[in-house]
């Protein structure tokens, strides 16, 4: 079950977290996993740990924000093999609320977060059109449906994540692509451990704790976990799973209070 033999998955910010798990588990299962990233030393890092595992993958310096730049990487990648899987996962965070939010934060998050998911499925639409099919999966966030402290500009970017998913996923229907979100709640990954240091270098077991417990299940998600959820819905066994979006989220969604 869930074999990606013989498919090609492009995967947004697969150099960190979430994306460098995702591009794993996609490799694992038999994909070719080409990772797009702007931290060339880490997004390289990913491809050749994935490559000395036995498995295939490709790094490309990659801003998802660059509309020509995504499309040069988008068209070199499709005229050597088809692309069949877009994962939009490159996102950049930013704390405040709207009093200590300026513009240049809010265009600067809507830049990477939103763009960058329009510049590549826009990218990629004309291939998946041409194939009769693809699989593109958005990587939004609990706060796209659930009002989070302090993540003001950062919702902005997830609830046009959501739209978009819904939105592309009803547009090409009749393409046979499908479109899907995921929406994790806190998950462990070098972003949360930097942003911890950052913030909470005086108390950061304290606050690991704090936000481990946010989520109801007492922890914070594993990128793997996440990880294999998108396999699922990548797989042909989600062939009837299209306009939906996943929360993975420790029971944050339905079981707080
Ligand atoms: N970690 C969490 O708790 C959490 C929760 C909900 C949703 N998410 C979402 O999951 C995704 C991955 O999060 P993560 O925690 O793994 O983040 P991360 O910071 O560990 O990794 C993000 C990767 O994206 C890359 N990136 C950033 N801007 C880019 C750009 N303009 N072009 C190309 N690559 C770029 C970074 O270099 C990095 O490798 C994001 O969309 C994030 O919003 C994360």
């Amino acid at each position: 079950m869930f074999k990606l033999t013989g498919k090609q998955a492009i995967v947004t910010g697969g150099g960190s977290g979430i994306g460098k798990a995702i591009s794993e588990k996609l490799a694992e299962a038999g994909a070719v996993v080409q990772v797009l990233d702007t931290n060339e030393i880490e997004g390289k890092r990913a491809a050749d740990e994935i490559k000395a595992s036995g498995n295939l993958s490709y790094f490309h310096a990659c801003d998802v924000s660059d509309p020509l730049a995504v499309q040069e990487t988008i068209d070199r990648v499709a005229q050597q093999s088809h692309i069949h899987i877009l994962i939009n996962n490159a996102a950049i965070a930013h704390v405040g609320n709207i009093e200590n939010t300026t513009g240049e934060d809010m265009m600067k998050l809507y830049q990477v977060n939103v763009l960058g998911v329009f510049n590549c499925s826009k990218a990629v639409i004309p291939y998946f059109k041409k194939a009769n099919g693809g699989v593109i999966i958005n990587m939004a966030s609990i706060a796209s449906t659930m009002g989070l402290s302090e993540r003001f500009a950062y919702t902005m970017t997830k609830g046009a994540t959501l739209s978009m998913t819904y939105a592309l996923a009803k547009d090409y229907l009749a393409d046979g692509i499908r479109c899907n979100a995921i929406s994790p709640a806190r998950i462990h990954t070098p972003f949360v451990d930097g942003y911890l240091e950052e913030h909470y270098r005086e108390n950061q077991k304290e606050m690991f704790e704090t936000l481990s417990k946010y989520q109801p299940i007492g922890r914070m998600g594993k990128p793997t976990e996440v990880a294999a959820l998108v396999l699922f819905l990548c797989s042909d066994e989600a062939s009837f799973i299209t306009g939906c979006n996943y929360p993975i989220d420790g029971g944050c969604l339905n079981l707080m209070g």
